[in-house]
């Protein structure tokens, strides 16, 4: 994992040489006293721009000037809008910085200077650790791309990456805005460790390749790790994740990544992903257009990953477990058929009336695999059906489960984070769309409410520890994203885990 990019400054704006000092503003309101000695300095121009309206401060407006010699130390000076005060919150603040992060990659400067004065003033003497989390966590994820695998220049290249950001803050601050943007910092790290392993492709992000940034990361951070081949698989008594992965010359691997701090409650959370590195759909195979998209099916194991090198790195006095499935689901002629019925770790049996639906397959094991752990709770994610995305689009990740506190809980820690889910019913009425005449059970349920069937399938093999399912098929990969984001792999649900363990961890 990269090191870290943000740090706490203390001075006055009119105080800080930088290439770019970056000034929020909220919507319609006039120079505020933290900015009046900075705008003397500037002759008044900061007042002018906003007397004339060339800048209202509104969501995602920028407006840049730049200082005569003497005026400031700053060479340049960017006003970002944070929109009206009243709507103020950490998920404003990450946009402005983000539209901070281009500007500067856009003028060629790789490092900025951020005052954190008005959004301090508007979040509270609370909000102060909360946003400079957001604002250390925008940088973070904002300077993120993916251009490993390119070997020449482009023309819209942007000029430069941004390298650093420093938070500026009066001393009074400096303490909770050091303790956010620390955690801001590794988090938004963690999710670009997902980001960068759903952006590989399925040839470059193979199970092997999983399994070694697991190795990675567990020799970093003193974890424990288990990691099973195909043979190791078959004698766990994994019978479904063999299955799906029969028709693969690639290998499959099974990833238990577990931290386990000294003194931590003996039952640790467990978090596992979806890890398809390309999903075809097997012999049931999917339309070609698209199909190349596939390659980020296992982004549910790239944000298990990245969780948990977070909460390591964090430090945290809960113990976390992350598990990954990790497998193809390719067609040939080894491959699973229609019709086959399987065996399960759990025991029960399944007819694969459709190969591709082979996430939950997957995701069965997994889940009876996390009964050792005798879990406190155990949330699992998975890129897992189109019709999550068809019901609830690209903002709002779906969220199931078998304990309604533990939604409840889950539901909250999307909201603190920034990645919002959005419950769906387990209802038992859904449940006989699974019924079988040959195995115990289906593993489609056909057109109507495919989301809540694929959580119905789980739900029967998460048996004895409260559960709760994250369908991030819209989520975790968008054609359009806000300023702090790239098109691309967003590192859905890194935040998200990292605050539903933080809520544990100091309850
Ligand atoms: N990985 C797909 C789901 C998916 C689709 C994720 C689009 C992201 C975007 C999953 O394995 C799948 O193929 N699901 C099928 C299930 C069906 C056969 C019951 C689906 O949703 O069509
Ligand atoms: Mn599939
Ligand atoms: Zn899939």
């Amino acid at each position: 994992m990269a090191d870290r990019m943000t740090s706490v400054r203390v001075a006055p704006p009119e105080a800080v040489a930088t290439p770019l000092l970056v000034l929020p503003w909220f919507e319609g309101e006039p120079v505020p006293a933290w900015a009046v000695e900075a705008d003397r300095r500037l002759g008044g121009a900061l007042g002018r721009v906003v007397e004339e309206g060339d800048f209202r401060g509104k969501k995602d407006e920028a407006l840049l000037l730049y200082p005569r010699p003497g005026e400031l130390p700053a060479a340049r000076v960017l006003l970002v809008g944070s929109g009206r005060r009243a709507e103020f919150g950490p998920e404003r603040a990450r946009r402005a910085i983000g539209v901070a992060v281009r500007q500067a990659e856009r003028l060629g400067v790789s490092e900025l200077v951020v005052a954190l004065a008005p959004w301090f003033e508007a979040a509270g003497p609370a909000g102060a650790e909360r946003t400079a989390q957001a604002a250390a966590e925008a940088a973070v994820l904002a300077a993120w791309d993916f251009r490993e695998l390119k070997t020449t220049g482009d023309e819209d290249r942007p000029r430069a990456e941004v390298r650093s950001a420093a938070l500026l803050v009066d001393a009074g601050h400096a303490a909770a805005a050091e303790a956010g943007a620390r955690i801001g910092d590794v988090v938004a790290r963690g999710a670009n460790r997902a980001r960068q392993l759903a952006a590989r492709p399925g040839n470059v992000a193979t199970p092997s390749h999983l399994a070694e940034i697991a190795r990675e990361i567990a020799d970093r951070f003193g974890l424990g790790l288990t990691v099973l081949d195909r043979e190791g698989i078959r004698r766990e008594g994994m019978g479904a994740l063999l299955a799906v992965s029969q028709g693969s010359e690639e290998e499959p691997r099974f990833i238990a990544l577990e931290y386990r701090p000294a003194g931590a409650p003996a039952e640790p959370l467990v978090l596992i992903g979806k890890g398809v590195t390309f999903d075809a759909g097997g012999i049931s195979l999917k339309p070609a257009e698209k199909m190349d998209e596939m390659k980020y099916d296992m982004s549910g194991a790239a944000a298990v990953l990245g969780a948990i090198e977070a909460i390591a790195e964090l430090g945290w006095p809960v113990g976390v477990v992350g598990l990954a499935p990790a497998t193809e689901n390719l067609p040939s002629g080894r491959a699973l058929k229609p019709g086959d019925v399987i065996p399960t770790h759990l025991g029960r049996t399944v007819e694969v009336v459709n190969t591709d639906a082979e996430g939950r397959l997957i995701l069965a094991d997994a889940l009876s695999y996390a009964r050792r752990y005798r879990p406190a709770a155990v949330v699992d994610a998975a890129t897992l059906t189109g019709a999550c995305v068809v019901a609830l689009g690209h903002h709002a990740i779906g969220l199931m489960g078998n304990d309604e506190a533990l939604v409840a809980e889950v539901r909250e820690a999307g909201e603190r984070a920034g990645e919002r889910c959005w419950p769906l019913p387990l209802w038992e009425e859904d449940r006989s769309q699974l019924d079988s005449v040959v195995a115990d059970l289906k593993n489609t349920g056909g057109r109507p409410a495919a989301t809540i069937t694929a959580g119905w399938f789980l739900r029967e093999f998460a048996s004895g520890f409260p559960w709760a399912h994250l369908d991030i098929a819209g989520t975790a990969w968008r054609d359009e994203a806000p300023p702090y984001l790239r098109k691309g792999p967003t590192g859905v649900p890194v935040r998200l885990f990292v605050e539903w363990v933080r809520g544990r961890a100091v309850r």
